[in-house]
């Protein structure tokens, strides 16, 4: 609106007090000064803080326009522009419909009732003029309304019924000297710049405080998915209990690797397209170890090592298609056997945390892709003893120190427990993991020494992560339809100490 500084406006306010002029209404004074209220309200809160004057505040109801009347303020009132519409010879109401669009109706009922227009006899469709200039009355009055003028009762009442007024709140300010009045104000230096250095005036200059209580700008960073969190959380804790990390970064697998090599049968249900992502292309593996090979296909079809086997007829294509990695026991398996083939056998502690995947039908709780938390031991004289207490030393650092096992079945452990952990916010027992010592017929086949045993458990990152951040939705928090929101304001992730 103005082209007026705010140094101007404050320098005109303060002169103004100076000369011992008042200001009893801001709104006026804000005119006065061709700048707008919020214009000088900026120089008013500035000068206030610092106590060069002093405020106090009125607040006034105003009758402000609606979107319709600042239109007719503008272009003038529905019926002058109908009345405007008109050519001498009239016009049919067809053609004025068209020109005036919506506000056609009111005009017409306007000007005819202030009798700018009539009909001609016999015709009621053309219209014509009565009169030749008119006194746009209902512009004036908005016009004048909006410049601040007070209208009369009757004025603001007629306006009010035709809803072209609406009452609005606003603040303005009584002001007067402040107990830190100057007549200019000194503009304090913020920075010593080249310039300063140069002239020498620096020596001269009054600088402004530091703020220390101010706060500072955010920083724009980057945020940590909460899956994230818990998976370094997790991984610390495997870090700190000795364990190392095994390799993970193959999502796509061999169902030799995944299925064979771990003793489960050719005809197990979760080899089934419906549970697994099988791959079309390519659709299957090239190479596979062929002793090892040998010794796998030997103890599915006949057993050995103790055990009688499946006794079915063990299929070379089955064991080499490709699939998207149902768990990561496979990743374990490889360790595993990669293990074996160092001599002398030295005992080893691995954890793996990364992605597998299930053809599963999406929900609440299932997604067809999530994270798996696996852990294992392999060492002599292992026993089931050993995998409850390290079962109980790992899940009381994610802070569920209740446990409960309940036996369960896998093709690759005996004996296998399903883990259960008394949930305090929940005020139940949840299942929180799955584990076991993997079987005889998957380990010595690998050639591993007789009596070395692995315990091992597998559990979800999902669960863990919704349990601690509340969220009830799994595609809440991970997938396309995750709210940015939730990541950037995630808390921080402590374990153990919920
Ligand atoms: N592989 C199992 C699963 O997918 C978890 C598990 C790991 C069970 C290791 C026993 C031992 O649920």
């Amino acid at each position: 609106m103005a082209d007026k500084s705010s140094s101007d406006v404050e320098a005109s306010l303060l002169a103004h007090l100076n000369s011992g002029g008042e200001v009893p209404d801001s709104r006026s004074y804000a005119s006065s000064l061709g700048v707008t209220h919020g214009e000088l309200g900026d120089v008013i809160k500035s000068l206030s803080a610092f106590r060069i004057v002093e405020t106090a505040e009125i607040t006034k109801e105003t009758w402000v326009l609606t979107e319709e009347a600042k239109g007719y303020a503008a272009s003038g009132s529905p019926e002058a522009q109908l009345v405007a519409a008109i050519p001498p010879e009239g016009a049919s109401k067809d053609v004025l419909k068209e020109k005036l669009g919506s506000i056609f109706d009111i005009g017409m009922k306007t000007a005819a009732k202030n009798k700018w227009i009539g009909f001609e006899k016999g015709n009621k469709d053309l219209v014509f003029r009565k009169v030749d200039t008119i006194n746009d009355e209902l512009q004036e009055q908005l016009k004048r309304l909006e410049s601040g003028e007070v209208l009369s009762d009757k004025m603001i009442d007629d306006l009010k019924r035709r809803k072209l007024i609406t009452k609005e709140k606003s603040i303005w300010y009584a002001l007067k000297k402040g107990p830190q009045f100057v007549a200019k104000r000194k503009k304090l230096a913020t920075d010593v710049t080249q310039e300063h250095l140069r002239s020498g005036d620096w020596k001269d200059l009054e600088f402004k405080e530091y703020n220390f209580g101010a706060q500072g700008q955010p920083i724009a960073i980057g945020y940590v998915q909460p899956l994230l969190e818990v998976r370094e959380e997790i991984q610390n804790i495997f870090l700190q209990m000795g364990f190392s990390e095994m390799p993970t970064n193959n999502f796509v697998e061999s169902s030799f690797w995944n299925f064979d090599a771990l003793f489960q049968p050719q005809q197990h249900p979760a080899r089934d397209s419906h549970d697994t992502f099988f791959l079309e292309a390519p659709a299957a593996t090239k190479q596979l170890p062929e002793d090892y090979l040998e010794k796998v296909k030997e103890v599915h079809q006949c057993g050995g090592y103790g055990s009688k086997g499946y006794g079915y007829d063990w299929k070379r294509d089955e064991a080499e298609k490709n699939l998207l990695r149902t768990h990561t026991t496979a990743v374990s398996t490889r360790m595993l056997y990669k293990l074996a083939q160092e001599k002398p056998f030295a005992p080893k502690r691995y954890y793996s945390i990364d992605r597998v995947f299930r053809n599963e039908a999406v929900d609440r709780t299932h997604l067809a892709e999530f994270h798996q938390i696996e852990g294992l031991i392999c060492d002599y004289g292992l026993t089931l003893g050993d995998l409850i207490g390290v079962l109980e030393d790992f899940f009381s650092s994610l802070g569920m120190s209740k446990l409960r096992f309940k036996p369960a079945y896998n093709p690759y452990t005996e004996p296998s427990m399903e883990i259960f952990s008394y949930h305090e916010g929940l005020k139940k027992w949840v299942e929180v993991g799955n584990s076991g010592m993997f079987r005889p017929e998957m380990l010595l086949p690998m050639g591993l020494p007789q009596g070395v045993n692995v315990i091992a458990w597998g559990l979800s990152l999902e669960r863990p992560t919704m349990i601690l951040y509340g969220i009830d939705n799994i595609r809440d928090l991970f997938g396309p339809k995750v709210d940015f929101n939730l990541i950037k304001s995630n808390p921080l992730c402590r374990l153990g100490l919920q």
